[in-house]
């Protein structure tokens, strides 16, 4: 792909790359931990296991990768995993939606069908739908990438504690954007039921979808 890190300065590139990302991740999901033992602390042991997850996520509307407006609620009674992040990551993105289309291609097909992945930009002003079409069609076959304005997309990364944010890096030609990387699971019903984290094989992760079928 290339998006991916060129043959040479490779070392440092990954290094200045995850110094920022692990930051990032660690302030991030510590925040979404917090909450979740906060919650915990008063939520019987027996309770939903959504009521975990209470007060994050929730519906919003963004612009698909074919420039239509596409709303959580419209993939009511599917099983949906939301990842956040951008096309111009130079490793960290491409490995995590690698494994989820490696873990959708084991499903059976039945099952892969009510599930719907989708990928919601972090990096508005680089990923617009036609940056975003390119960008999917690399990976499972019904990824839906979403964009927005950059109060659309802050907005929707608040309601999920999703962190992101930019650093300046010349040897990219550009900037790279650290951020939150997990896979958000939304049960039929449009709540938030999981959280998983992307280090899982694609084995587990399929198992993990599809105990939520
Ligand atoms: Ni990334």
């Amino acid at each position: 792909m290339s998006q991916t890190t060129q043959p040479g300065g490779n070392d440092r590139i990954i290094e200045l790359h995850w110094i920022p990302v692990l930051a990032g991740v660690f302030v991030a999901l510590l925040a979404v931990i917090l909450t979740f033992m906060l919650t915990r602390a008063v939520t019987p042991p027996d309770a939903p296991r959504a009521a975990q997850f209470e007060g994050l996520g929730g519906d919003f509307a963004l612009t698909s990768h074919d420039g239509e407006v596409v709303s959580l609620a419209d993939f009511r009674g599917q099983v949906v995993v939301i990842y956040f992040g951008y096309s111009f990551c130079p490793d960290v993105c491409p490995i995590h939606l690698s494994l989820l289309s490696a873990a959708l291609d084991q499903m059976p097909s039945q099952a892969g069908r009510q599930i719907q992945p989708l990928f919601v930009t972090i990096d508005p002003a680089r990923d617009t739908p036609a940056a975003l079409a390119g960008y999917v069609s690399h990976f499972a076959p019904g990824l839906v990438g979403l964009t927005g304005n950059e109060a659309e997309i802050a907005a929707v990364a608040s309601a999920y504690a999703v962190g992101y944010s930019r650093t300046e890096d010349p040897d990219v030609g550009g900037y790279l954007m650290m951020h939150t990387s997990a896979f958000f699971i939304i049960g039929r019903d449009g709540q938030m039921i999981d959280l998983l984290r992307p280090d899982l094989t694609p084995t587990q992760l399929a198992a993990a979808l599809r105990s939520y079928l």
